[in-house]
């Protein structure tokens, strides 16, 4: 790839997506579950960018949202709202109306007062809507305690005792229809054993509720597949599809899987132009021209992201490299080798798909860079460049003269 030109043409910084990729972990994925009825549902949140949504849309993929905005994207971007799911601790009421209006598959209640909130909206809009209730089976996932979701001390999800309580009382609702069991216990999980345990124990409750004559038809398993972002021993995807079929033992349920991070992060890489080399003290900075505006991981979770200079690898020396902006903490990699640079050489930051973009600010009232993609060897620009006047444009003149009434 010239990645010379994709700076020339579309500046950097610079997303830049293989499809292709994709594409493949989509199916590698779909097809580890193919002895069962599965749904994969991207999570949105880890790059919620429309051609991206489009692209899986077409393979088939559904799509789990945690906001009405991420739903009516999946929906423009031509998912089926079938294949739609809404999730979040904290829907707030127009979101929740908007879901049952879009007839999606279901909601994810995360509350007992939410699954009120849920039936008195249902009533209103004369409905019974498919509920699946998010169950904390207090697992550890091993994993940064930042994306850790599944302990008791976590604001995600409810009890096994109130999940009963709460599948019983949607039981006997005429405006709730719950047909599905999820829980995610975190995400970058690298060991699929803590996923299969918390499987089992939901399998349990699952066979339970059957006694009560609650018929779930949707085993969410949630997301978290991690990735090797520093060749680190991932989850073995057979392991995890088995682990998962067995702790079912037989019940005949359609298996509904999140991935956001397995499904995009290694395909996105984020090429950036070197603006300086400093030394302070001995110690050697590159400066660089994407920020923690950009990508927020290393700042945000110290997450290691390999740094790829694009030119011989000679006279190697560590550095960190960093962004430009006013911040201690904007860093991109530590202890990084790499040679000599000089202003304008490119570095990539691999492994950027996932939550990168989607967690992009315009912090220092920076511009968020272009994305393009690359499908069978041909680019495609999918995000433009903001300009400045996409900046300011919800901005509103200061007039001086208070309106009393406030
Ligand atoms: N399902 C639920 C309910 C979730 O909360 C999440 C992620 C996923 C699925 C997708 O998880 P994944 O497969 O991508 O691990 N910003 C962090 C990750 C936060 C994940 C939040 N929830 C990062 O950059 O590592």
């Amino acid at each position: 790839m010239d990645y010379q030109n994709l700076a020339n043409t579309y500046e950097t910084p610079l997303y830049i997506y293989d499809f292709n990729d994709i594409k493949s972990r989509y199916l590698e994925l779909k097809n580890s579950f193919s002895a069962r009825k599965s749904l994969i549902c991207y999570a949105v949140k880890a790059n919620s960018n429309l051609s991206l949504l489009k692209f899986l849309a077409n393979l088939g993929c559904g799509f789990d949202c945690v906001s009405f905005n991420e739903v009516k994207k999946a929906l423009l971007a031509g998912a089926k709202n079938y294949n739609i799911i809404l999730s979040g601790v904290g829907k707030r009421d127009d979101e929740i109306e908007e879901a049952i209006k879009s007839n999606i598959l279901m909601i994810n209640v995360e509350s007992k007062a939410e699954l009120l909130q849920i039936e008195k909206i249902s009533q209103n809009l004369n409905n019974k809507t498919r509920i699946s209730i998010r169950v904390n089976p207090n697992i550890d996932p091993k994993t940064h305690p930042y994306i850790s979701t599944g302990l008791k001390e976590n604001k995600f999800g409810v009890s096994i005792e109130l999940a009963k309580w709460m599948y019983l009382y949607a039981k006997k609702s005429d405006f709730l229809d719950p047909v599905g069991i999820h829980f995610h216990i975190g995400s970058q999980l690298l060991d699929e054993q803590p996923i299969i345990e918390a499987s089992k124990i939901i399998a349990d409750l699952m066979k339970s509720l059957k006694a009560l004559d609650i018929d779930i038809k949707f085993f969410d398993v949630g997301g978290g597949i991690g990735v090797d972002y520093e060749d680190e021993k991932t989850i073995n995807l057979y392991n995890y599809t088995q682990g998962i079929l067995s702790s079912l033992n037989g019940q005949d349920v359609t298996i509904v899987c999140e991935p956001g991070r397995f499904l995009v992060a290694k395909s996105g890489k984020l090429l950036t132009k070197v603006l300086y080399e400093k030394e302070n003290l001995g110690k050697r900075f590159v400066i660089v021209d994407a920020a923690m505006s950009e990508l927020l991981r290393p700042s945000l979770y110290q997450a290691f992201h390999n740094i790829k200079a694009l030119k011989p690898y000679e006279n190697l020396s560590k550095c960190d490299v960093v962004g430009p902006i006013c911040e201690s903490g904007d860093f991109l990699g530590k202890d990084i080798n790499l040679p000599n640079l000089n202003s304008g050489d490119l570095l990539l930051i691999e492994d950027s798909g996932a939550y990168g973009f989607s967690m992009a600010s315009n912090y220092n009232s920076r511009l968020k860079p272009a994305a393009i993609c690359v499908l069978d060897d041909k680019i495609q620009l999918i995000c433009k460049k903001e300009s400045f006047e996409d900046l300011i444009k919800n901005e509103v003149e200061f007039l001086g003269n208070f309106d009393e009434k406030h």
